[in-house]
């Protein structure tokens, strides 16, 4: 098998900072592992814009379709503001999701122990939660025809319409699948098949895909059910699949299930390519946050854990996913905190590079 290749591009804010440490740890790998990624560094953003005059270089996209993963800093701030809609920094990344056509978005929740307290639910009820949400990413009512504010006899009507295709709830069913092939062979569809024509489609395209991935036990749960359950016992779920609108919903109250800003890893995922492997971007969900950029307080686990999902997703190395998990777990066990995760009980934040010190150390 090639190297693994692997296109980093730090962004922003503190996505160059955090970015640092999860370099840490690709070069841990590398020494202690033998796992050597054929890693490449290039602009993204108010970075690509300050250097090329464009939030995305044309060789940069065209990097970032042939590596077998992109990982993400952050991109914006303030500096670029005022900017043109077209060359502000958020286009570079939204070019990168809509050239590769990253059609799955994977928002995991994970509770780690020893910040179960950060959860506003009972913590027997996420301790040790371990979750995925897939978000169909590119189609349904954010993009559906037709769609404005029109007039109506002698008011206004605003109009969104919810479409999706066999072959949009297929591909994004079948990247769940694999992700469940990958977990505990578990999913849950979510959709309003009792009252959406769209959901009825989904319902029964999910459920024929299904029949590919025996292995996988699949289960049908309407959205608005589906949001009490996440509540009341997460732990039924592993992976969950449903469309944009609702998984916009469905990732952001999963997310808040555990944890802080700085805890959150995403991935996007597209079609497979002639290497089996999807299309893949991995970031943090947090932003710049240009609030302490440059003051060596962001916590870097969000994107080191995006890291880890690269590792399970896109280089099958989910045994050295768990192992940087596994690290990160017991640092925060060691009561070792950046800023973000601690409350007003005295403790000493470490700063970004200490925190990833510690998790390297960890990896020991
Ligand atoms: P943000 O996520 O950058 O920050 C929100 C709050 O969380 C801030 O107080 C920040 O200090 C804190 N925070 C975020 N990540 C943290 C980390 N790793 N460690 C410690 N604290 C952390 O969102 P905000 O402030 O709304 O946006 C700032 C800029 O980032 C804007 O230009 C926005 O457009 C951009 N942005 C970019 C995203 C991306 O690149 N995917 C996503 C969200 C926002
Ligand atoms: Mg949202």
């Amino acid at each position: 098998m090639s190297t693994p290749s692997l296109l980093i591009l730090p962004g922003d804010g503190i996505g160059p900072e955090v970015m640092a440490e999860v370099r840490k740890i690709v070069d841990w790998f590398g020494a202690k592992r033998d796992l050597t990624f054929d890693v490449s560094e290039d602009l993204v953003g108010g970075a690509a814009y300050d250097a090329h005059g464009t939030p995305l270089h044309d060789d940069t996209m065209a990097r970032a379709q042939d590596v077998d993963a992109v990982l993400l800093g952050a991109v914006g701030g303030p500096k670029y503001d005022a900017l043109d809609f077209s060359l502000k920094p958020e286009r570079g990344l939204l070019r990168l999701r809509k050239e590769m056509d990253l059609f799955a978005n994977l928002r995991p929740a994970q509770c780690f122990d020893a910040l179960s307290h950060f959860s506003s639910l009972k913590q027997e009820v996420v301790a040790g939660l371990d979750i995925m949400i897939v978000r169909e990413l590119t189609s349904g009512v954010y993009f559906g025809e037709p769609r404005g504010i029109f007039e109506e006899g002698n008011e206004r009507v605003g109009i969104n319409t919810q479409r999706y295709t066999e072959s949009e709830i297929d591909r994004v069913a079948r990247s769940a699948f694999e992700l469940a092939m990958k977990r505990d062979k578990k999913l849950c569809s979510m959709e309003k098949a009792n009252v959406m024509e769209s959901g009825i489609l989904w319902r029964e395209v999910v459920t024929r895909v299904g029949q590919d991935y025996p292995e996988v036990e699949l289960s049908h749960m309407y959205a608005d059910a589906g949001a009490m359950q996440l509540t009341r016992w997460p732990k039924q779920f592993d992976v969950i699949v449903t469309d944009n609108l609702f998984g916009d919903l469905l990732s952001d109250l999963a997310a808040m299930l555990t944890g802080s800003l700085g805890m959150l890893p995403s991935a996007s995922l597209g079609a497979p390519m002639s290497n089996g492997r999807p299309k893949a971007l991995y970031e943090p969900v947090h932003g710049s946050a240009p609030d302490i950029a440059g003051q060596g307080k962001a916590n870097p686990i969000a994107c080191i854990l995006s890291f880890a999902m690269a590792l399970r997703y896109s280089f099958d190395q989910g045994d050295e996913a768990a192992r940087v998990e596994k690290a990160v777990e017991a640092v925060l066990a060691d009561g070792v905190r950046t800023a973000d995760l601690l409350g007003e009980d005295g403790t000493v934040p470490v700063s970004t590079s200490e925190m990833g010190d510690a998790i390297v150390a960890k990896l020991d």
